[in-house]
């Protein structure tokens, strides 16, 4: 994402890539549910109907963490573009904390002391692994219109609405039993929605002068993929694990990313590195062995 935004030549408009990320999903979403119904056209309107048209009070829930979410994709394209690569991940590690605030907060979701102490630690660790990697990003082209306040503002304002629309979408999900397909394809048709009034208003001008897909290349279409692609594993995850784990996952990744990063990359392992390192993977040993312990009818008789 960082280098499709800093490289030279013409740059395509971030508003763009969101709707076209959006509209993936749901094609991918659709093409699901057509298959579930057996590839017949006439159960597959039906069950669009029942569960769409039918349902505009579900529609309109859904809609909450669906606006949240272009809105945050939308800002981290501002992130991105106006931060380092590493000090964009490490101010974004912020939202497993955001997360975890909003699980207690919306989903009455205990955490053990050492939980929380855990998420600590961790958020520790992944900073010092992301500012490891700050060295390989200084022969990064920064270019002189950034303003870093402004991409500082935008990531701290992500996290926030990553927490928030993550729970809110796992609290949807987990009282109901529609489909996460069917989910997805409600909330793309009010992002697209969402997105095409953010792009109006933000490059309106400069979309009728130069057209929708200017700047594209096949690396902007890939980057729209990978957006459009972690967005369904992150509703596949919130369904059948939860949101404080997604953190974790992500969390590894980055540390896995490092160590890929050594053999194809030349990346040189530092004693930060592996501080670092340690440091998280304490974390998701201590989260997942200190979970509360579930009160006990004897416990709760006697009020503890
Ligand atoms: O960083 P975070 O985990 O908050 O990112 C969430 C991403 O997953 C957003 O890009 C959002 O559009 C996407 N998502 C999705 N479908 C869902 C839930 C999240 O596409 N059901």
């Amino acid at each position: 994402m960082r280098y499709v935004r800093v490289r030279p030549g013409d740059l395509f408009l971030s508003t763009t890539a969101v709707i076209l990320a959006e509209f993936c999903k749901f094609s991918f979403c659709l093409s699901l549910i057509f298959y579930q119904e057996n590839f017949s056209i006439r159960s597959f309107a039906r069950h669009l109907h029942e569960n769409i048209i039918a349902q505009p009070m579900d529609c309109l829930k859904i809609s909450v963490p669906s606006i949240v979410y272009t809105l945050q994709n939308n800002l981290l394209y501002v992130a991105v573009s106006n931060l380092e690569a590493a000090t964009f991940q490490v101010t974004y590690q912020l939202k497993i904390l955001t997360t975890a605030l909003f699980s207690v907060i919306m989903l009455r979701k205990q955490l053990s002391r050492l939980q929380w102490v855990s998420l600590v630690i961790l958020f520790i660790g992944v900073s010092v692994v992301q500012l490891q990697s700050q060295g390989e990003t200084k022969s990064d082209k920064v270019a002189q219109e950034q303003r870093p306040i402004l991409g500082l503002i935008a990531v701290i304002v992500s996290c926030m609405m990553s927490g928030f629309a993550g729970v809110y979408f796992e609290k949807i999900l987990k009282g109901t039993t529609q489909t996460i397909w069917l989910r997805n394809v409600q909330m793309s048709v009010v992002g697209i929605f969402i997105g095409f009034v953010t792009m109006e208003i933000n490059d309106g001008e400069s979309v009728h002068k130069n057209g929708f897909f200017f700047g594209y290349d096949w690396l902007v279409y890939f980057v729209v993929f990978l957006q459009s692609f972690g967005g369904i594993m992150v509703a596949v995850v919130v369904k059948y694990a939860d949101n404080i784990l997604k953190g974790f996952a992500t969390s590894a990744a980055i540390v896995v990313s490092c160590i890929a990063s050594m053999y194809f990359f030349d990346f040189q392992l530092t004693l930060q590195f592996t501080v670092g390192a340690t440091l998280v993977m304490t974390a998701v040993y201590m989260y997942s062995k200190f979970v509360p312990t579930p009160p006990t009818p004897a416990s709760m008789k006697n009020g503890v």
